[in-house]
């Protein structure tokens, strides 16, 4: 009895050939691979291997050989069709009977492929010749290469009714065939089936072994869609469907990182720089079907969403989707891009190394469920905390897997029992001295009327202030204690650059937070939170990184850095502010101008009171506690 190739196919793709063999065989996990003792024959070293992304076992002693079919056919001395059924059983699959009109389908399905393929090279020609320029334009002006066109087999459907319908015709398609493929449309009121993409460049869909079964095709300009799919066909389930995973399968098998990006620019973007390993789902949330395509790419694949809301969204809900089909061994990481950006334009923006710095920050499901739970929610009151911890629950009962399960709920009571005693309590407050410092300024400027200032000669000109500033808020992201020291005067401090200004309001929220996040629940939440691409270029930076009280994790030091830092940035905006009134001379100053002339006066009276060290972090950055 013959079955159908989709149906042996769905097999092969629900039981991983480790699962079925490691029934029989003890099997060691040795990188990608599993070894173990050769079940079919006698052996004292095992020979035998076991390749999950390949899906099939190999013995080097007697060179059996064969997929999960293959190996309950060896194992279990079955035939082809017993150990068909067996598995079917297992994967919870019903075996199809085969009728005559099966047969007839699947005729029609290889027909189908050939239409398909054929439009495929039809667009992909049209590309390439006079009637695609404004495609080439197109796709040149998004920065793809020549090579990357054709890899990914790119095209363009002109504009116009029927240009694919005639070309298909003529090569001999019926336009029922074509319709069937969701390559013409039959309008309802009885006129001639036209082409379903138009004026289009055209991206074919492959199925797992790389044949073309779909399209996406996106507009040239702004319009609405902007990218529009092939509907579902007998060929093409779109839930059941990863774009380019085909080609994804070859990177990861040559060491790449299993990638999920949300658009179509963005897997081919994230391919041209080197990170094969890419796909994406087609237009929808990750379903579960998917999901499972992709725990054959790898154990943990890593999803790459955007970090503006909606991506965060989606990012909780590929999560909770995730839960319940979670094994020991597998499960998903999850790396959040800065707002605004995405794959396709981080690389364009950082490169490579850009994306590299958002898939190291990337965090495992355990955080981002925590994170997730622990957003927008006070944990202040038992009753609150009740609420939380429920929440936890409910998102812990769905994990199917009893050992995950278990091992979850266990690290989260860890975790509610960290947060809840709270960080140790920090060792020195100050501040005192600041307020002194404040109404001193204050007597020695007032009376008389404001002068046009000289600029105190002992303010320093700082030779890089931008970095002076991200130092400032790196520090207080690894050591948010620091805080603890003058959040007012920090949430004074001028920064023009938009993102590290809101970074250092997200961080002054926080703070605010209760129980206290700890560091890594600090860097968490901001990076949950949108700020998934500052947050990992601040704290990887070399200069941050090379700072003795990083590099040593020295607390007290970074305390006494970040107070220091702090006065020197506000005496520089000062000294700054100043130098402008100074300027635009007395006649210049209006009312308000005097009286922040006077602030600043103080400001930088103040900060002079305040030794200030000749080893300044913003001027020797790379060695700042030389001294301790
Ligand atoms: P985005 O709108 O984020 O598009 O949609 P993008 O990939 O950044 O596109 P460019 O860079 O503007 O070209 C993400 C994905 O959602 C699906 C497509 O798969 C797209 O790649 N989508 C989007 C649709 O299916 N239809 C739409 O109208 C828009
Ligand atoms: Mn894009």
């Amino acid at each position: 009895m013959a079955f159908p190739p989709q149906f042996l196919d769905e097999i092969r793709n629900r039981l991983t050939c480790s699962s079925v063999v490691g029934r029989r065989v003890r099997l060691v996990k040795k990188g990608r691979e599993f070894s173990g003792l050769c079940p079919f024959h006698n052996e004292k070293s095992p020979s035998f291997f076991v390749n999950d992304d390949k899906g099939f076992f190999h013995c080097f002693g007697c060179g059996a050989h064969g997929d999960v079919i293959g190996f309950m056919m060896r194992a279990d001395s079955l035939g082809f069709p017993e150990a068909v059924e067996h598995l079917a059983q297992e994967a919870g699959l019903e075996v199809p009977r085969q009728t005559p009109q099966d047969t007839a389908r699947e005729e029609r399905r290889k027909t189908l492929t050939d239409a398909v393929e054929a439009a495929a090279a039809w667009f992909e020609q049209q590309l390439w010749s006079a009637a695609g320029r404004p495609g080439m334009e197109y796709l040149r002006r998004r920065g793809l290469g020549e090579a990357t066109i054709r890899a990914f087999r790119l095209g363009y459907a002109p504009e116009g009714r029927d240009a694919l319908r005639q070309a298909l015709r003529r090569q001999g398609f019926e336009e029922a065939l074509q319709i069937e493929a969701g390559l013409l449309v039959r309008p309802d009121d009885g006129r001639e089936p036209f082409d379903f993409f138009r004026g289009r460049v055209m991206f074919p869909i492959a199925d797992r072994r790389g044949q073309t079964i779909a399209f996406g095709g996106r507009i040239l300009g702004d319009g609405q869609p902007k990218y529009l799919n092939s509907r579902d066909t007998p060929l093409f389930d779109k839930g059941r469907t990863l774009y380019a995973l085909d080609r994804a399968r070859t990177g990861v098998r040559e060491g790449c990182e299993a990638i999920v990006a949300e658009g179509y620019m963005d897997v081919i973007a994230l391919h041209e720089a080197g990170l094969r390993g890419a796909v994406a789902p087609l237009g929808t949330a990750l379903t579960e079907g998917q999901l499972e395509l992709l725990w054959r790419l790898a154990p943990e694949p890593f999803i790459c969403l955007d970090g503006d809301a909606a991506g965060r969204r989606a990012a909780r809900r590929a999560a909770e989707r995730a839960l319940p089909l979670l094994k020991p061994g597998r499960s998903l990481r999850f790396a959040l891009l800065p707002p605004g950006d995405d794959p396709d334009s981080l690389i364009r923006a950082a490169g490579r190394q850009g994306m590299e710095d958002v898939l190291r920050q990337s965090i495992p499901l355990v955080d981002m469920v925590w994170a997730a739970t622990l957003e927008d929610r006070q944990i202040d009151t038992p009753e609150r905390r009740a609420a939380f911890q429920a929440e936890l629950d409910r998102q812990v009962t769905l994990i199917a897997d009893p050992a995950v399960q278990e091992m979850y709920r266990q690290e989260f009571r860890q975790r509610v029992w960290r947060m809840l005693r709270g960080p140790a309590p920090s060792r020195s407050r100050s501040g005192g001295g600041s307020g002194g410092g404040d109404r001193r300024g204050q007597a020695r400027s007032r009376g008389g009327p404001p002068m046009v200032p000289t600029l105190p000669a002992a303010t320093m000109p700082v030779p890089n202030p931008d970095r002076g500033l991200k130092i400032l808020v790196a520090t207080a992201i690894i050591f948010p204690e620091v805080l603890d020291e003058d959040a007012e005067s920090f949430a004074r401090l001028d920064i023009a650059d938009p993102e590290l200004d809101r970074l250092r309001r997200a961080l002054l929220e926080v703070q605010d937070k209760r129980p206290r996040l700890d560091r890594e629940g600090v860097r968490l939440h901001l990076i949950t939170v949108g700020f998934g691409g500052i947050v990992p270029r601040l704290l990887g930076s070399s200069i941050f990184k090379a700072l003795a009280f990083v590099r040593t994790d020295d607390e007290a030091a970074a305390r006494e850095n970040w107070k220091k830092m702090l006065l020197e940035l506000h005496k520089r905006e000062a000294s700054e502010e100043l130098r402008r009134a100074a300027d635009l001379g007395a006649d210049g100053l209006t009312e308000g101008w005097a009286r922040r002339i006077e602030e600043m006066q103080r400001e930088v009276a103040r900060a002079q009171e305040q030794e200030i060290d000749d080893e300044s972090p913003l001027l020797a950055p790379g060695d700042t506690t030389r001294r301790r």
